[in-house]
């Protein structure tokens, strides 16, 4: 045993074996201590001078041995730019002969020891022996503070991205609850509206039954009554429609036969804005846990929404598409599109840009896409139209029912 006051011996495999520079202009000093170094487990590399000792790179050193008298520049200058190095080397300065005037200077200048000529070789080995233990704990020190910075800004950016989700979610929540709110409120009217009107329209129908009584200018005034009291009516439904809670059925269906059936049911309004369709069915990955009635509902507005935005023709391109686990939907036209600021309005209830709007279509389709468990969003430029993208959960083998 070799260090008697740690009672650790430097391990023998190349990789482990502490270097130590020792740095001696007298070569019988190099070689002697050199080879009890190299005996006692260390990697040993040696330097008669400065210029010499200063190839070695402080971050491949574990110990530095210089003796303080070298040629040319001095063994302090040596000690000084090892100690201005980015990484800490112990370093063990050999003084001339016992001679207590150099001491405080090289405590100074940041020496880990030192020790006198002529050099025994037990004292050198004590010597290196700390300082490579001392290296040794100080890289390890270095080491466990680098890993809990790293643990400390890996938490700090978890909890970045907890925090952004959290608001995400509690803004959903809060859109949903406003959602709900202005349908109820809705709802409320609709109701007290729907009766007074349904007594409105049998007096004009009663009024329309005696026809032949009246003027040409008055019949055609009734028909007008009649049909006002039939929009509202049907506005009233809509209104009604939108605030009752959805209640889904969750079966594996195929969105390719959902979107030929709301191509079939909207081809008269396809026709008259002379819009050409581009689809061609996905055959192998279009089943999706849908209710199929509310999905076909949703997809209604939004093919609608596409169409009346082509008013002088245009193309509707519906591209449906499986990646990962989620099946795409999306669905683009090439209308005006929709300005940054509007689109943040698109999905609030009663937002319309439309004289005969109504502005329940996007928000009710953002409702039943959510109720799936899917996403809704739109890529939009003024200009150059707008593309709905949909997210839908795939197939399962089970039947949910999401009420
Ligand atoms: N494909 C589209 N291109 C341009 N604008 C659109 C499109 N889809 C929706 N919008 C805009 O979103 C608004 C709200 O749509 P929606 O909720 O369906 O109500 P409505 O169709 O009754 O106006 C529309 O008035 C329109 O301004
Ligand atoms: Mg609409």
């Amino acid at each position: 045993m070799i260090f008697d006051f740690c009672g650790k011996r430097p391990k023998a495999d190349n990789l482990n074996m502490p270097k130590v520079l020792l740095v001696d202009d007298e070569p019988s000093i190099r070689l002697t201590m050199g080879e009890f170094m190299k005996r006692a487990g260390y990697s040993v590399v040696t330097a008669a001078d400065y210029d010499s000792a200063v190839v070695h790179e402080a971050e491949d050193l574990d110990v530095a041995v210089i003796d303080i008298n070298l040629p040319g520049k001095s063994g302090i200058q040596l000690l000084q730019k090892l100690c201005a190095a980015e990484v800490y080397v112990p370093v063990i300065m050999i003084t001339g002969e016992p001679n207590l005037s150099v001491i405080p200077e090289i405590v100074r200048s940041g020496a880990y020891d030192f020790i006198a000529k002529p050099i025994v070789k037990d004292v050198l080995l004590n010597a290196v022996g700390r300082a490579a233990e001392k290296k040794r704990l100080t890289d390890e020190k270095r080491r466990l503070e680098q890993e809990i910075k790293r643990y400390a800004e890996e938490l700090e950016l978890r909890v970045e991205e907890r925090t952004a989700e959290l608001i995400e979610t509690h803004k959903r929540l809060v859109h949903q609850e406003r959602i709900a709110a202005l349908g109820r409120a809705a709802a409320q009217v609709a109701h007290e509206v729907k009766n007074p009107m349904a007594g409105l329209l049998l007096y004009s129908l009663h009024l329309k039954s005696k026809a032949d009584k009246f003027g040409e200018s008055e019949a055609a005034l009734v028909d007008k009554i009649v049909d006002t009291i039939n929009h509202l009516n049907r506005r009233v439904e809509q209104i009604l429609n939108f605030a009752r809670p959805v209640s889904l059925t969750l079966r594996p269906g195929d969105l390719n036969q959902i979107i030929n059936h709301v191509l079939e049911l909207l081809h008269p309004q396809l026709t008259a804005n002379k819009v050409e369709v581009r689809f061609s069915p996905n055959q192998h990955s279009a089943t999706a846990m849908i209710d199929e009635s509310s999905l076909r509902g949703a997809l209604m507005n939004l093919v609608l929404n596409a169409i009346e935005a082509m008013p002088q023709g245009g193309t509707l391109s519906i591209a449906i598409d499986q990646t990962g686990k989620t099946l795409r939907l999306e669905i683009a036209d090439t209308g005006p599109g929709i300005s940054e600021e509007e689109a943040k309005n698109i999905f609030e209830p009663f937002y319309t840009t439309k004289a005969q709007g109504l502005g329940l279509g996007m928000p009710y389709a953002g409702k039943i896409i959510e109720q799936h468990g899917g996403t809704i969003s739109l890529k939009s430029r003024v200009g150059e139209g707008t593309t709905i993208c949909i997210s839908l959960p795939p197939a399962k083998k089970e039947v949910h029912d999401a009420s």
